[in-house]
């Protein structure tokens, strides 16, 4: 670092916020660990970033000893790999950053030198099965890359944050995005790419049930290193059904076709849970009360003739359900006030239930 800067006291700050991402047709399963490489396709829809997301703080100064994480407000370790990756990628392509007010001048080599403090807050259950790595590692990275003046697209950017964790690449984009698994050895054409724009399928409304805001007891990334070592329905689903399911769902997205996008959602998250349960030992994410969220909206939708709502459980037993229009999210809403009270015997936890469930739409 030139000798100028070193001796400077200021601290330059950037603030950015990356919603969740909730799969609708699921990553589950790395054919490389390190990379990061999916055995699958996988879409997802962008929840709005004035519910579920990630706010983080990057800051740079010369007086920063070394690079250090705080999470929810407790200092963790930046020295795993993931984030070791995601430092080391975006400051190998930082540029040149001048705020003239401030008389801050930074060369594109000081970077190497300069340390960086990031303070990133969850506005909703971390390590809980609602996609934190995915808020997360996205903002991380976006909000790294702001700082250091990457001038990289968003595509590149995406595969930089899907090396922190898979899914952090899709939330990069709002909408529908697709993360296509790639081909390439290195990764480069493992990227996301964006479907659909918010505004596409506005009617949509998403509900979260937070059935349970308790961290999970198996990991995404461990959960889906066991599927993949002792599971056959793994191999049966990322070959033969997953291709079909993605061609299928992208028409439903286009065509805003509910009952085709419900149908293959609701497959797709029982087909996924399904693996879990054919991993050695077998790994529960959804509890009972779960079960009967399934079972309640399957009744719903069968009693309708057509589908009302979707719903799809990620590593974790919180419901994300999808209702095809205002009218149906609000009768929803209601219905689970009833059956599922926030005082009742199940999981439900009052202050989640009644503060917490979300009622937003998808743009
Ligand atoms: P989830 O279902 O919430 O995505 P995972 O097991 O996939 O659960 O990932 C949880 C991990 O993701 C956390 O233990 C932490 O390492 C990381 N993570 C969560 N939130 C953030 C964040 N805001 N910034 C950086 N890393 C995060
Ligand atoms: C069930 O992206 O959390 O949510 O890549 O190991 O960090 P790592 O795993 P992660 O896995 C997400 C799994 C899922 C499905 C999905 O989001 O597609
Ligand atoms: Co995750």
């Amino acid at each position: 670092m030139a000798d100028e800067i070193a001796a400077q006291k200021w601290v330059l700050m950037v603030t950015a916020q990356t919603p969740t991402n909730i799969a609708v047709i699921k990553y589950w399963g790395k054919r490389d660990e390190t990379l990061i490489l999916p055995i699958n396709d996988s879409i997802s829809v962008t929840l709005d970033p004035a519910h579920l997301c990630t706010t983080t703080t990057v800051s740079v100064s010369p007086s920063f000893e070394k690079d250090r994480m705080w999470l929810n407000g407790k200092e963790i370790s930046l020295s795993g790999a993931r984030y070791q990756t995601c430092l080391r990628e975006i400051r190998s392509r930082a540029t040149d950053v001048e705020d003239e007010k401030k008389g801050i001048k930074i060369g594109k080599k000081d970077w190497e030198k300069l340390h960086v403090h990031i303070a990133s807050h969850n506005n909703f259950p971390t390590a809980a099965g609602l996609a934190s790595s995915a808020a997360g590692f996205a903002c991380l990275v976006f909000s790294l890359a702001k700082l250091m003046n990457v001038k990289e697209d968003q595509g590149k950017l995406s595969a930089i944050a899907r090396q922190g964790s898979g899914s952090a690449c899709r939330s990069l984009f709002g909408g529908f995005v697709k993360w296509k698994m790639g081909k390439e050895e290195d990764g480069s054409d493992s990227i996301a790419v964006q479907l659909a724009d918010e505004k596409h399928w506005d009617e949509l409304v998403i509900v979260i049930a937070v059935v349970s805001s308790r961290q999970k007891e198996t990991s995404s990334t461990s959960g889906m290193l066991e599927s993949v070592e002792t599971s056959m329905l793994i191999k049966h689903r990322a070959k033969e059904v997953v291709p079909k399911r993605i061609i299928q769902m992208e028409e439903a997205i286009k065509d805003r076709d509910f009952p085709s996008f419900a149908r293959l959602a609701c497959a797709d998250s029982n087909q996924f849970h399904a693996v879990c349960l054919d991993t050695c030992p077998p790994i529960f994410y959804m509890n009972d009360t779960s079960h009967r969220i399934i079972s309640y909206v399957e009744k719903w939708n069968r009693s309708e003739g057509t589908p009302q709502v979707a719903y799809t459980f990620d590593a974790g037993p919180n419901a994300v359900l999808i209702a095809r229009n205002r009218k149906v999210a609000a009768q929803l809403l209601q219905r689970l006030l009833f059956y599922f009270p926030p005082q009742s015997d199940c999981d439900f936890n009052s202050y989640l239930l009644g503060d917490r469930s979300i009622l937003q739409d998808v743009g």
